[in-house]
């Protein structure tokens, strides 16, 4: 399938599979079209056992610098509610496999918030994070005060959505925001090196593991210790974990055979 805002690379790295972000001239604004072509290519990714992990990324000047402004400009509340495009946003967040953002460059509104969407964040040094909806005259729509808050904080938070300032790499790095600061030659190499140390272990285990990371956002202490339980006692169910614990007690490497 063609697509006309992204570009899909089935094989970015053996296992791993990269989309682009690719309307460089709009610094990669998220339009609606671009939304629904990257919530087909992650969902098709998702169900192809030949990829294990994903990577999402945009180019040097630019991750994504927000929604769309002059598509949202016109819009009033009930177009915005009729268009519903955040049931393409939950679509995301549903996808199994691991999702890791590569970013150079602006970070901004929706396009901050699809970085926090992602599992893990890899930034070069020229990467900007920023919450700017504040100063167009409305807020973050997309996670902007929910996942921020939780990553960063209540303090950093509440400046970056008030304020519309914008954080470096380093700082979002030092706010337990992102993972990695990397100079920017080697922002989607290391992005790429950390999905394929991802893509080694059990797809089984990565996968509930992720899911489970995910629930502490939705659940209490109590709930999300039985669900992590649950999740743990499945894995006790496939081959991957035999392998596992067997290789370990050989002192071989195992291979996972996604069973
Ligand atoms: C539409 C955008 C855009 C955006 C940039 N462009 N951001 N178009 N929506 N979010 C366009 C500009 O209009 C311009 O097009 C071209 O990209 C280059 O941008 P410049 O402004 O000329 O570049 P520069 O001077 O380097 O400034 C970069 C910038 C600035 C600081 C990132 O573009 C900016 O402030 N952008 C908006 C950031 C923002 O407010 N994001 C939040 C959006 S609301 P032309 O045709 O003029 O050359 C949001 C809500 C999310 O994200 C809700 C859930 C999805």
């Amino acid at each position: 399938m063609s697509y006309e805002f992204i570009v899909v690379h089935e094989e970015l790295a053996p296992l791993v599979a990269g989309v682009q972000l690719n309307r460089p001239k709009e610094l990669n604004a998220l339009n609606l079209q671009l939304m629904g072509e990257l919530r087909s290519a992650l969902e098709k990714l998702d169900s192809n056992d030949d990829i294990r992990s994903i990577v999402i990324f945009g180019n040097e000047r630019a991750f994504a610098a927000g929604a769309d402004i002059k598509q949202m400009a016109g819009k009033g509340a009930i177009d915005m509610l009729k268009i519903d495009q955040f049931s393409t946003w939950d679509a995301i967040r549903r996808v199994k496999k691991p999702i890791i953002a590569a970013v150079s460059g602006f970070a901004l509104g929706g396009g901050c918030e699809l970085t926090m969407l992602c599992d893990m964040i890899v930034a070069s040094e020229t990467a900007q994070f920023g919450q700017p909806e504040i100063s167009i005259g409305v807020m973050p729509g997309a996670g902007g005060t929910q996942r921020l808050t939780r990553a960063v904080g209540k303090a950093r938070a509440m400046e970056m959505v008030l304020t519309g300032n914008f954080i470096s790499a380093q700082e979002a790095k030092e706010a337990g925001l992102i993972n990695k600061v990397v100079p920017v030659d080697l922002y989607l190499e290391e992005a790429i090196k950390l999905a394929q140390k991802v893509s080694e272990k059990s797809p089984i285990a990565v996968q509930l593991a992720k899911e489970s990371v995910l629930k502490s956002f939705d659940t209490g202490l109590q709930e999300g210790l039985f669900f992590e339980r649950k999740n743990f006692y499945t894995l006790f169910a496939t081959e991957d974990q035999k392998e596992g614990m067997a290789a370990f007690i050989e002192k071989r490497k195992p291979e996972f055979k996604n069973k």
